[in-house]
């Protein structure tokens, strides 16, 4: 485990036990940050960062602000980094009002509690699903904000939040807009464990490990090289990595910001399954079913920004490493 920095001040990190702000959590202790977790375990695994962390675990919830105001009390936070959110698009369909509590009223809980103890400093997790069906492929940051779920109003409904309370109280924050977070740590420590699982790369895995019977490809008459629907996935550790830069450009006085986090390059359906077939030598099932309602055939991220202003180059672009980091993580944590 690294070292704590005495020069560097404590960061709370929200959702810090889930699966980017665990990631994170590590990225921040390499750096020499201390780290406070704050996250209620609905989804988050509190034994991975228990083993591979120094960061105290607080169990509790960003809507209770009496818990906030005694964490502000006892610790003289640097920056909060705001994981914490639900994060299920199809859930937030049929049940918005969960969506819109958790990650919009619990976010103004927080930043009312953060301006309270006068912390101005602030990393929120957005997402590429603000901008909507995309108009330009590769998305920059400037595009039209057009989101047509919960999940992705709440995201965007805390950015008109931080903007404003940037002009009002000075707060400054980044806001990173990622893209579809993939992979797993590189030492093997830490990995993707949602419940229920949405996302494809593990739904992959979980295929080539029998935990389930096949794959679902939705879709494979879209305009793309192979008629299925290109993504473009990030690997946790280059997100992570940002973070730490994000939060070194605050506390060194930056700017509010607003940062697309990708890798530039779009992979499709079918290249994912193909490229688990490859380097897990299983079988993985799938199976062709109709489109999605909502699935655009192309979202992929232009990170030129991030790049620009905080240094960032992801170093795990190329799926395969994506691939081969999660394989290693699950076959340890479900194999
Ligand atoms: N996974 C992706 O591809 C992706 C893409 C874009 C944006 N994001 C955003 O990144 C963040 C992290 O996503 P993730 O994939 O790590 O999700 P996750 O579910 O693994 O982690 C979220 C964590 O927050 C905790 N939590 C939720 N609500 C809380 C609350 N009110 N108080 C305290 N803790 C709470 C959960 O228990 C969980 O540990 C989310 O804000 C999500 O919207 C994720």
């Amino acid at each position: 485990m690294a070292e704590v920095n005495p020069s560097k001040p404590p960061i709370l990190v929200t959702g810090g036990a889930g699966y980017i702000g665990s990631h994170a959590v590590l990225a921040l202790e390499a750096a020499g940050y201390p780290v406070v977790i704050l996250d209620n375990l609905v989804y988050g695994h509190a034994d991975l960062i228990k083993a591979h962390s120094q960061a105290e675990l607080v169990v509790g919830d960003t809507t209770d602000r009496a818990l906030l105001d005694q964490l502000f009390q006892a610790h003289r936070f640097g920056a909060v980094m705001h994981f914490a959110a639900y994060i299920a698009v199809g859930e937030s369909v049929t049940a918005p009002a969960k969506y819109y509590h958790n990650n919009v009223v619990g976010t103004l809980t927080l930043l009312e509690a953060m301006l309270a103890a006068e912390v101005k400093r602030f990393v929120f997790s957005s997402t590429c699903a603000i901008y909507g069906p995309p108009k330009t492929i590769p998305i920059p940051e400037d595009h039209p904000q057009n989101p047509i779920s919960p999940y992705a109003n709440s995201k965007l409904m805390v950015e008109k939040m931080l903007e404003d309370f940037d002009q009002a109280y000075g707060l400054r924050s980044v806001r990173f807009r990622y893209f579809n977070a993939a992979g797993a740590d590189p030492l093997g420590r830490l990995g993707e464990d949602h419940s229920p699982e949405t996302h494809l790369v593990p739904l992959v895995l979980l295929a080539a490990l029998g935990k389930r019977p096949d794959i679902s490809i939705f879709g494979e008459d879209y305009e793309t090289p192979d008629g299925t629907c290109l993504r473009d996935y990030v690997h946790v550790a280059d997100l992570a990595a940002a973070h730490v830069r994000g939060l070194d450009y605050l506390l060194a006085g930056g700017a509010s910001e607003v940062f697309n986090l990708g890798n530039g390059n779009g992979f499709s359906v079918k290249q994912v399954i193909e490229t688990a077939r490859r380097i897990t030598g299983r079988e993985i099932v799938a199976k062709v079913c109709d489109r999605r309602a909502g699935d655009p055939p192309s979202l992929v991220g232009g990170s030129a920004k991030a790049q620009k202003i905080l240094g960032w180059q992801p170093q795990y672009a190329d799926l395969d490493a994506i691939i081969r980091h999660a394989w290693q993580w699950h076959q340890q944590r479900h194999g």
